[in-house]
């Protein structure tokens, strides 16, 4: 792969500043930080996208050399195909604790969440229930559909309130939950911004008790939290297969056996012609080898990222005006995000990346967007602060050293501003 004009190595490159001055790689554009460092390139954008672990690369490079294969022809092949379809549908279903019929293939997150926006509507209007609730913290995925459908008659929305850590007001979200128009609420379990985990299961047990449809965007959640749908009282459940370290373009929507879902493709008979064309066998096998993966490794790499996280934030707390947004508690390991000082959050991202760090600010999909992000406004955060905030997210090619190395990248840089040099 060639990106900045030379061969690229992901999530693990190191170059010393000599051979980096000898021209044996040191990417264009890229200035080594001044003095010892060792120019390192870490990869810090987890939730917006992780690396393809080798088990679902695998699957992918199988499947895509074993067949021409339509899971809808008769042969010798496309029943194989099917089979590998099929395989790959219970190998998903068994990490969820869901029935492999109680899941469809989609393109991803946002055609799931799309899908899924659409029952609800179609259900409130059904039942006389048109009002959605939903967290003033949802993905724009999610967000927008529903805001589209309430522009066309389709449905009513309300924004539930989240605290200043972007955790939802579950007493607010109860009085909602007993208006009588209340078909549907919706809420993600782990905000992709902050990696808050929000209270979806008592808010999922909540709306089982008064019959309303819940929808829970896993999109950050899975394959990084435990998720058990035998447990968790969800009708409806999103995930996307590039957060977990399977291919981009893939994903699944989970729907409670009995939970209305109007086709969404029509065509042929595929996903029991709700959503009609050629399966993609390759890339469900991909994604089902991913979860599988990061679902057996799930405990491991938690204690692990907690103590990533405990080491950058510990060493964050020690430069000048730096201010951490969530406790630890209250989100997942390896998502951290940070009020940096002196520049702000784009400035900072140009900073980083030309040290070799690659985060985020606000929403991947809202990136080169100047306006704060709605989720830390929602928090209460002023814009003026807002726009200050970066998000790490780490995963689990993440090392100590990596973490030690964005430490010494962020203290120099605020030390060059603070002495006011402009050779940043
Ligand atoms: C919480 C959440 N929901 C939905 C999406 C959209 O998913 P996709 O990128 O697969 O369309 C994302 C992606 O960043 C996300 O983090």
């Amino acid at each position: 792969m060639i990106l900045y004009n030379r061969p690229m190595r992901l999530f693990s490159q190191t170059f010393s500043i000599n051979d980096a001055e000898q021209g044996s790689g040191q990417p264009a554009g890229r200035a080594a930080p001044a003095g010892s460092l060792t120019f390192r390139e870490v990869y810090a954008d987890y939730a917006a996208g992780t690396p393809l672990l080798p088990a679902a690369r695998q699957a992918l490079l199988t499947w895509l050399d074993a067949l021409p294969g339509n899971p809808s022809s008769v042969h010798r092949r496309g029943r194989l195909a099917r089979r590998g379809l099929n395989e790959a549908r219970r190998e998903l279903a068994s990490c969820l604790g869901a029935d492999a019929s109680e899941l469809y293939f989609t393109s991803g997150g946002t055609e799931a969440l799309n899908w899924a926006a659409r029952a609800l509507a179609a259900h409130g209007r059904q039942s006389r229930k048109p009002l959605i609730l939903c967290s003033a913290v949802e993905h724009q995925a999610l967000r927008r559909p529903l805001e589209a459908l309430a522009d066309e008659g389709g449905c009513r929305l309300q924004l539930l309130p989240a605290d200043r850590y972007g955790c939802l007001d579950l007493a607010a979200a109860a009085n909602g939950l007993d208006d009588p128009e209340t078909g549907a609420v919706c809420l993600m379990l782990v905000n992709n911004e902050t990696g808050v985990i929000q209270p979806a299961g008592r808010l999922a047990a909540l709306c089982r008790e008064r019959g309303i449809l819940f929808l829970g965007d896993a999109m950050q959640a899975a394959g990084k939290l435990a998720l058990d749908l035998r447990r968790l009282e969800a009708d409806y459940l999103v995930l996307g297969a590039h957060k977990f370290g399977g291919p981009v373009g893939t994903g699944v929507l989970y729907a409670r056996q009995g939970s209305p879902l109007p086709p969404l493709l029509y065509g042929g008979p595929q996903e029991a012609a709700r959503r009609a064309g050629t399966e993609n066998v390759a890339m469900a096998a991909a994604m089902a080898a991913a979860l599988r993966t990061r679902t057996d490794e799930l405990v491991e790499t938690e204690a692990r990222l907690s103590l990533l996280d405990q080491r950058f934030c510990d060493g964050l707390r020690q430069l000048d005006g730096c201010r951490l947004l969530v406790p630890r508690q209250l989100r997942l390991p390896g998502y951290i995000s940070v009020l940096l000082p002196r520049f702000d959050a784009e400035t900072w991202l140009i900073l980083l990346d030309r040290a070799g760090i690659e985060a985020s600010a606000g929403s991947a999909c809202a990136a080169g967007a100047l306006e704060a992000s709605p989720v830390y406004l929602a928090m209460g955060l002023p814009p003026e602060k807002a726009r200050h905030v970066v998000r790490f997210s780490f995963g689990w090619t993440t090392t100590a050293e990596d973490i030690d190395y964005c430490l010494q990248v962020i203290g120099r840089t605020l030390a060059k501003a603070a002495s006011r040099k402009d050779e940043l």
